[in-house]
């Protein structure tokens, strides 16, 4: 990364030095992959996510009443009223994602992963640490919002309107969106009268009706039949082909070690590991009680 063009003043330059041996070993000591690197898609530096838990207060402070709605809720914003802990979801985690690189993201439940996604998809506030972005970022996961009372039509439209697509362009994918989802005819209907599969797929197909920049799932795969995986596959291929970047967290290794190259491994908040993927998987099951997938 550090090419000529940074300007700094003080420097003495030393053309010498044997950079590629000092990048490496900084990097990721043991090997590296001869595979040529992309640019960078993201960078993160050093990422701290904490929720506010807002609430357990002490009974009989204020016995006499039993507080109004409004009075609860206007305490909650108050800090001088009612305790407020925290949980530190995501603790220090570093890396730099790379052009047409497609990332792993494990750990046990509760590790922190989902918060990350969200984090880095720009949904969540960190508390410390930066992320760097070039482009536009898709987070696919359960969490992702179409309107349930509206109909599967209504909802493609508005959510590729949010994704940045003209109304033309919408029009335009609209059956390629019904097609890759395969709902159907339900798509006249209301969202609220589709089983979750079905919902999960309308979710997946509209956005990726725009190929991002940087394409991130989390726990999506799992959700579909196997066709509906391998179109997936096939998103998350294009995304690869067209230089971007894929974050994938899933519980099972064996879709990870089939679409990732690169692994990151996070327990109670800290990056354990970065490093490629059947070595981080195999560690990772190693501090596993049985031997689940
Ligand atoms: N909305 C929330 N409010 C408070 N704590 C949360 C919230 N969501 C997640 N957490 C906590 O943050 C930690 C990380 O959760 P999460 O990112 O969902 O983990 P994972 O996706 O790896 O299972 C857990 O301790 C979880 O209890
Ligand atoms: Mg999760």
């Amino acid at each position: 990364m550090a090419e000529t063009e940074e300007p700094r003043g003080e420097e003495p330059k030393e053309p010498e030095v044997d950079f590629s041996s000092d990048l490496t070993a900084a990097d990721r000591p043991p090997k590296r992959k001869p595979k040529r690197l992309g640019r960078p898609t993201m960078v993160v530096d050093d990422v701290h996510v904490r929720y506010r838990v807002f609430g357990a207060r002490r009974m009989g402070t204020s016995s006499q009443f039993k507080p109004s709605l409004y009075k609860r809720l206007f305490d909650r914003t108050s800090k001088a009223v009612g305790s407020v802990s925290e949980v530190h979801a995501v603790r220090g985690v570093s890396f730099v994602a790379r052009q047409g690189e497609s990332i792993g993201i494990i750990g046990r439940n509760g590790a922190g992963k989902s918060t990350l996604l969200r984090a880095l998809a720009g949904l969540m506030p960190y508390s410390e640490g930066a992320v760097y972005a070039k482009g536009q970022t898709a987070l696919l996961g359960v969490n992702a919002a179409l309107l349930p009372r509206l109909t599967g039509e209504r909802n493609i439209v508005l959510g590729g309107l949010a994704l940045g697509l003209t109304p033309a362009q919408v029009q335009a994918k609209f059956d390629e969106i019904v097609e890759f989802s395969g709902i159907g005819e339900f798509v006249s209907l209301p969202m609220n009268a589709y089983s979750s599969g079905m919902a999960s797929r309308l979710r997946f197909a509209i956005s990726t009706a725009k190929i991002p920049d940087i394409l991130m799932i989390d726990e999506a795969l799992s959700t579909g039949d196997a066709e509906f995986q391998r179109k997936s596959r096939d998103k998350i291929l294009e995304v690869k082909d067209q230089a971007g970047t894929v974050f994938l967290v899933s519980h099972s290794s064996a879709t990870v070690l089939s679409m990732c190259e690169r692994v990151l491994w996070l327990d109670a908040g800290r990056l354990v590991m970065d490093g490629p993927a059947a070595e981080v998987v195999a560690a990772y099951k190693q501090t596993l009680p049985g031997n689940r997938r």
